[in-house]
């Protein structure tokens, strides 16, 4: 299979296709945006990271049947990911109220959830990704009752799992968005996960310390992003040879095992 044009490039992605009209690549970029794109930088080796922790989590969720796009990993950057038609809603889930949510209702920060919550938010960065409600996507016919319905059993899923698998890495799972897309074959369309899972999408604080080991790290200006996503990959072991980070700095990555307790 080759490497075609470019046919779309995101905040932090570019996808481009490929000699399998099913099949595209997507390429993890180094560029951090946060509150809408308002702000950004460049953070070396944050796409070589954000590539295995995604493969890593969502290889583990296909072992328990959960449908998502992941082909297979290519290289340090790129995946080979299903074409799908992307649902054009933002499904952020929340264990423990923080971030818009708590401005946006006045809630408590650090809140834990009796129940996880999930928002909806249209996918469009001119209007700034508004939250909308399940009527609002059934009105506008963004997705069928019965997409909706099978998103949301796959969401508590993925929640259950994703609750566990950082559990044991003493890691606590806080919230997180995941994007879906119909993907077509033989003749059918189902709803598979179409997302990249990695700290820039997910809320990772340590079990402990409460350290946050996400994109809050940048959102704040709390610095020390690339030591906080490597410590995810290593707790997930998924970086243990030193030639699978050749593409990150290796004297940050020392100084983050040095000061783990
Ligand atoms: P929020 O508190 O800013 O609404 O974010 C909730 C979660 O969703 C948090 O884990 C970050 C993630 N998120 C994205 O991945 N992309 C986005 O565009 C936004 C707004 C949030
Ligand atoms: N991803 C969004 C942006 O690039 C928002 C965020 O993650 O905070 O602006």
């Amino acid at each position: 299979m080759k490497k075609g044009k470019k046919l779309y490039e995101g905040k932090a992605k570019i996808i481009y296709a490929t000699t399998d009209k099913d099949l595209v690549i997507q390429y993890f970029k180094d560029d951090a945006t946060a509150f809408n794109n308002q702000k950004k930088t460049i953070i070396e080796g944050k796409g070589v990271l954000n590539n295995r922790i995604s493969e890593h989590i969502l290889s583990n969720l296909s072992q328990i049947g959960i449908k998502n796009h992941l082909v297979k990993r290519l290289n340090m950057r790129e995946q080979i990911i299903k074409l799908v038609e992307i649902i054009p809603i933002e499904f952020v889930v929340r264990n423990v109220a923080t971030g818009s949510i708590i401005k946006r209702l006045g809630i408590e920060d650090g809140t834990v959830l009796k129940e996880p919550l999930i928002e909806y938010c249209l996918k469009d960065d001119e209007l700034g990704d508004p939250i909308i409600s399940e009527e609002h996507i059934l009105a506008f016919d963004w997705a069928s009752k019965e997409e909706i319905d099978e998103v949301k059993k796959m969401i508590l899923r993925i929640n259950d799992f994703m609750i566990g698998m950082f559990r044991g890495v003493g890691i606590k799972l806080i919230d997180f968005k995941l994007e879906f897309g119909r993907y077509k074959a033989n003749g059918k369309s189902e709803v598979i996960l179409a997302d990249e899972i990695s700290p820039d999408t997910c809320r990772l604080w340590d079990s402990i310390t409460d350290k946050k080991l996400d994109k809050d790290r940048f959102r704040k200006d709390l610095g020390e992003l690339i030591p906080a996503y490597t410590e995810v990959a290593k707790r997930l072991g998924i970086l243990h040879e030193q030639s699978n980070v050749s593409a990150v700095n290796v004297t940050k990555l020392s100084s983050v095992k040095k000061n783990r307790k």
